[in-house]
Parts: structure tokens; C-alpha cells; sequence
């Protein structure tokens, strides 16, 4: 641990430690305070949020030169936009002069005008113009440049780093890349896409989409009597991702591989992958279509949610295809408005005095993996 890390978030966090020093079979959830502790989402900040890759969206969102979308990582303004020269870029999206926010959400843009006094770059990030500042004898134009931020794709997703130094995505997301390759995911196609914020801390999101033990109980009125535990298997975990398994008839149709879909064979043709990227990619694949979350804190009490989801390309080119992803589309929203009510107990219930955390079940494995990524982020010795 760093010499300047708080005190109190070094009691959490050594406290973290401790619990995942026990076996996964007497494994027991994170101690209250790293959820609700300022001090210890500033550590996640510096550890975690600005220095891993993380997802932005998809590529497809980007398709047209001047397309862009917008991100909040550890605290930086993030722009990435498609340029002239039809590669995607991110920069800093913030403003050289006074240093104002320029972009915001999504859009689609010719130049980047700043919203404050004008002042505007190229695609390619320089300063184009500046109202005025040829009066002003020290200001050299051509010394502005917006900051370029590492920006890589994968399997169709957009992924950013502020951290220069760490490994190439495809390297980081190559033990991933094996287990879902007959998927072929960087085909499938984004039919929606949304931004929402719940009143949880991020980390309890995450770990609610990590592990399916919930879904009778929380999802009794969904797709809870489907659920069958027993169908459930739940790996260790890799270094950068968690995942698990559901195997079953799926009861939609998009659910199962598509006729025309000969890509997947035997078991796959019905395997749901439920995916945990680290730190905040939560993806679920199945052989049809597939959905997403993409968190970012928000404070220590509410996360900012991407959520997005679209169809296999059999099921996109299946004149049904569409039919299916609407009943999907409202079945999603119930199970997660569900979801948020789950996450937002829980975020309350572990403020209580006397909330003390209980063992993990076989089926909370992706938990279990989760701590301890987090656990050794935040000890990470080497941070400024
Ligand atoms: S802060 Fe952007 S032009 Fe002034
Ligand atoms: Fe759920």
C-alpha cells in the first residue's frame, strides 16, 4: 500500500485483504466500507479507473467521419471520434484555453467548438481557431493540440486507457478471446442503446451481474421460474475477467443459435457466456443476441449506467429478428428495473450498524474472483 493512502481507506482495504485471504469455500462478501467510504473510491480511482482499458461503447455507434461519443474516466473528459481519415481517435475533451468541457453525450460533429468562447480543433485534435487570438502576441496556434488518449478495439467494442504504459487490449482480452471465439461477437449488431443512473455504489452492480444464485428470488416475477441453479457452472476466474455459464433451452427464440448460424455446434448452440470484464464491462452473450452494462462511479452512492444491447447477424438478416429483440427489449427492462431495486437494498442495507458480511455461495465464485482483483488493485504498491 502506498504511504499516502488515508487512513481510512487503508482500514478498508486492509480489512479487503483479510477477506480475501480466506478459501473460496469459506468466502464471504466485502466488508461494508468499501462501498460507502469516499476515501476508498479515491483509491479506486487512481488504481482502477485511471490506469485499466475500459469500454466506451461500440464501434458500429461510430460509423460516420465526425461521429463521437463521450466518457468520464477516473475523472478525465474523454472524446472518441471517427476523423477524416475514417480511424477512431480519443483525445482529453477539454477545452485548451480555459479549460471548459467541449463535447457532450453523442453526435455527430465537423469541428469541435468549444462551447465557452469558440474555440475550435480538427477531428485530428489541432486548434483550427481561436477568436481574436491573433491580437494576442504570445499565442502560437500551431503549440495547441487536444492530448490523445489510448484508444483500441475489440471483438466491436471501443476500449480507452489513461495509462500509457500498461499491455495492448487484444493481449489483455486474449485468454477471453479463446473462451468466446465461436461466438463471433465483433458481428453482432447494437439495436439499442441507453444511459441510466441508480443509487448503488458501482461494485454492487458489478457483482449483481456477476452471479445468477439472485435470479429465482429477485426475478421470481421474470425470469426467475426458468432459472434453474443446477444449470449454472461457475469457473475460476482469469486475470482480467470473470465469467460463467448458463446452459439451457432458452425460452426466447433469439435466445438459441439461429438456423443459419453454423458457426456454433453441439452445446454452444444453446450456451449463454456471462462475462465481468474488469474492472466495469458486464456482457451477456448468448448464440442470438446480447446485451450489455458499462458502469462508471459516480460518487461513492450512485453509478452511471451504458446500457445497450443488439442481435446475432443471422437474427439481424431473419425478417423476425426485430419482432424477437422487441419482446427481449421489454423483458430486459422488467428484470433490471427489478435489478435496480435488488442493488439499491442492498446499497442501503449495508450503511446499517449492525450489517456484517456472510459467506458466498458455489454460485458467487465470479465474486469471490472480483474481491480479489479489486483487493490487489487497491494494494497495487506501485501507484503515484
Ligand atoms: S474555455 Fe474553451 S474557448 Fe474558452
Ligand atoms: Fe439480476
Amino acid at each position: 500500500m502506498a504511504s499516502n493512502t488515508n487512513p481510512d481507506a487503508a482500514l478498508a482495504i486492509a480489512e479487503l485483504n483479510m477477506t480475501c485471504a480466506r478459501p473460496f469455500d469459506d468466502a464471504r462478501a466485502m466488508p461494508p466500507q468499501v462501498y460507502t467510504q469516499a476515501s476508498f473510491l479515491e483509491v479506486e480511482q487512481q488504481t482502477i479507473f485511471q490506469r485499466e482499458w475500459q469500454c466506451v461503447g461500440r464501434v458500429s455507434a461510430l460509423a460516420r467521419a465526425g461521429d463521437y461519443l463521450t466518457a468520464d474516466i477516473g475523472g478525465q473528459p474523454v472524446v472518441v471520434i471517427r476523423g477524416s481519415d475514417d480511424s477512431l481517435h480519443a483525445y482529453s475533451n477539454v477545452c485548451l484555453h480555459r479549460m471548459s468541457v467541449l463535447l457532450e453525450g453523442r453526435g455527430n460533429v465537423r469541428t469541435i467548438v468549444c462551447p465557452y468562447h469558440a474555440w475550435s480543433y480538427t477531428l485530428a485534435g489541432e486548434l483550427r481557431a481561436a477568436p481574436l487570438m491573433d491580437r494576442q502576441a504570445g499565442f502560437c496556434k500551431e503549440a495547441y493540440r487536444l492530448p490523445k488518449i489510448r484508444c483500441e478495439t475489440w471483438q466491436g467494442w471501443i476500449y480507452v486507457t489513461l495509462n500509457p504504459d500498461t499491455r495492448p487490449l487484444s493481449e489483455h482480452l486474449a485468454e477471453l478471446s479463446a473462451l468466446i471465439a465461436p461466438y463471433e461477437m465483433g458481428n453482432y449488431v447494437e439495436t439499442f442503446y441507453e444511459e441510466h443512473v441508480w443509487d448503488t455504489n458501482w461494485k454492487i452492480l458489478a457483482e449483481n451481474f456477476m452471479e445468477s444464485y439472485h435470479l429465482p428470488m429477485l426475478h421470481r416475477a421474470t425470469v426467475g421460474p426458468h432459472s434453474k441453479l443446477e444449470e449454472m457452472e461457475c469457473p475460476p476466474g482469469h486475470d482480467a475477467f470473470n465469467y460463467h455459464w448458463i446452459t439451457k433451452e432458452a425460452t426466447l427464440p433469439i435466445g438459441n443459435a439461429h438456423p443459419d448460424n453454423t458457426r456454433l455446434e453441439g452445446h454452444w448452440r444453446k450456451t449463454t457466456a456471462l462475462i465481468a470484464i474488469y474492472p466495469s464491462h458486464l456482457i451477456t452473450l448468448t448464440p442470438g443476441y446480447f446485451w450489455y452494462l458499462i458502469l462508471q462511479p459516480r460518487g461513492v452512492d450512485q453509478v452511471h449506467i451504458r446500457f445497450g444491447g443488439g442481435l446475432s447477424p443471422e437474427f439481424v438478416s431473419d425478417p423476425s429478428g426485430r419482432e424477437y429483440m422487441k419482446t427481449l427489449k421489454a423483458l430486459l427492462d422488467k428484470v433490471n428495473a427489478e435489478d435496480r431495486r435488488g442493488v439499491e437494498a442492498v446499497f442501503r442495507g449495508l450503511h446499517a450498524p449492525l450489517a456484517k458480511p456472510g459467506h458466498l455461495s458455489p454460485l458467487e465464485r465470479p465474486n469471490y474472483d472480483f474481491a480479489r482483483y479489486l483487493g490487489q488493485r487497491v494494494s497495487d504498491e506501485n501507484r503515484a
